[in-house]
Order: structure tokens, then C-alpha cells, then sequence
């Protein structure tokens, strides 16, 4: 054994993983399982990762924006990954080759990775098309995923609203990932005041710098949380549960 201190710090089991990977994409280890959420990768400036060899089980989408879809459709053939989203963009993706599972806001389902429940966000989830159309993909959502009692929320693309406050009171969140980029999502103030009404024991900044719009200092947004509540992760860095 190395130093001391792992001879007398007890160290807990861990059962999650969960790493972030620039703009919205985060990955979940747990039970053996790799879970993906919106995997964007192509041409997403901040990350770590490679569309061609990124590792999935699961797949879990917000909405339908390209930025959150992302490489789902590669990963997810070549994986042979599930797709969960809502109902509208699961049934668009499983028109092309992958293998979905479609919900809806409000509803819980417990899967053999864990337990997935989307929530409202206030948001849009067209999908523009080359050809000047625009599909309707259903509605936006965030993302609760609970799994070994530890619970994760999501919150995709959203402003604020205040029934983050009947998500944190129904929900015991140990970590939740928020955008604050602003332009299309909260800015670092309104994510501020998500995480208070959240209760979220920890929270992760996301959706910023990927783009000049949304570019943001997150350790400013760190600052507006009470001390040790918010964490910047670096594309790549981890939190173990
Ligand atoms: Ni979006
Ligand atoms: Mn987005």
C-alpha cells in the first residue's frame, strides 16, 4: 500500500462514473453500462472524444437539435446501442437503422441500466432539414437517470422555470448538469438560481464556449453557488459516486 491516507480513510464502493465531454455530452459507467447523453461529437469544439471509437450501451437524447443528436446514429449502429427520446425523435431515428425506445414527458421507465425519466424543458426540437424543411422531433425534455440510488439530472436545453423546484422536491438529485451558455439555454445567473431551486447536491456547468454565442467563464458561474455546490469538469474529467 502507497501513503497512509488509504489506510485510514474509508474508501465507499463506487457505483458511477459519470464524465463529461464538452458542449452537453455526458457519459454514465454504472453496472457495467456506458451510457451516452447527446452525444455530439463531430464538430463540437470542446470535446475529448472520437465519433469513430466512442464506446455506448445506451444512448439518451434531450431533443432534436444537432448539437445533442449529434453522432447517435453512427455510435448507435455501430455499437448496437438503444436509443431513448422522446416519442417523435426516438420513431425519427428508428426510421433510420437504430434501435429506439420512445417515452415522454413526465413518465419513468425502469430499464436493465437504470431508470430514465424525462422532464419538461423549455426549449425547441425541430430538425432543419438541407432542403429548408423543418421536422418536428415532439418536445424537449431533461433527463433524471437514477440508477444504484444515485440520481442524475440532465436538464438539456432550457430556460429557467420554476418547476425546477418541484423537480428538486421530488427528486433527490446528486448531480445535475446545466446549460449555461445562454443565447438558447439559461445564462450563468438564471442556472444559478435552477441550481438552488434544484437542491442538487453538486452542479456541473454545460451547453458554453462550444460556440462564440454561448461562450461564458464557468468558474464565474461556479462562484454564483454556494462554496463546494458547483464544479467546472474539463472535457474528459470525471465524478465518481
Ligand atoms: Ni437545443
Ligand atoms: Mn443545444
Amino acid at each position: 500500500m502507497g501513503g497512509g491516507e488509504s489506510c485510514v480513510v474509508e474508501r465507499r464502493d463506487v457505483t458511477m462514473k459519470i464524465s463529461y465531454h464538452g458542449h452537453s455530452v455526458v457519459r454514465i459507467e454504472t453496472n457495467g453500462k456506458t451510457i451516452l447523453i447527446d452525444p455530439f461529437i463531430t464538430g463540437n469544439t470542446t470535446t475529448d472524444l472520437n465519433a469513430a471509437d466512442v464506446k455506448a450501451d445506451v444512448i439518451l437524447l434531450t431533443h432534436g437539435h444537432g448539437d445533442h443528436v449529434g453522432d447517435t446514429v453512427e455510435i448507435a449502429k455501430r455499437n448496437n446501442a438503444l436509443v431513448v427520446a422522446t416519442f417523435e425523435l426516438a420513431t425519427y431515428l428508428s426510421w433510420q437503422g437504430v434501435e429506439t425506445f420512445g417515452m415522454n414527458i413526465g413518465g419513468a421507465r425502469e430499464f436493465d441500466f437504470g431508470t430514465v425519466k424525462f422532464t419538461q424543458a423549455f426549449h425547441s426540437s425541430g430538425f432543419v432539414t438541407d432542403d429548408k424543411q423543418i421536422i418536428y422531433l415532439g418536445m424537449p425534455t431533461g433527463i433524471l437517470f437514477t440508477a444504484e440510488g444515485k440520481t442524475i439530472y440532465h436538464a438539456g436545453d432550457t430556460g429557467l422555470f420554476s418547476d425546477m423546484k418541484l423537480i428538486g422536491e421530488r427528486h433527490n438529485i446528486d448531480v445535475a448538469f446545466l446549460p449555461i451558455g445562454d443565447s438558447f439555454t439559461m445564462g450563468p445567473e438564471d442556472a444559478a438560481v435552477a441550481a438552488e431551486w434544484l437542491g442538487a447536491k453538486l452542479v456541473v456547468p454545460i451547453h458554453y464556449n462550444t460556440f462564440p454565442p454561448i461562450a461564458q467563464d464557468p468558474e464565474r458561474f461556479v462562484s454564483l453557488l454556494p462554496p463546494g455546490v458547483g464544479r467546472a469538469l474539463k472535457p474528459g474529467e470525471s465524478i465518481e459516486l
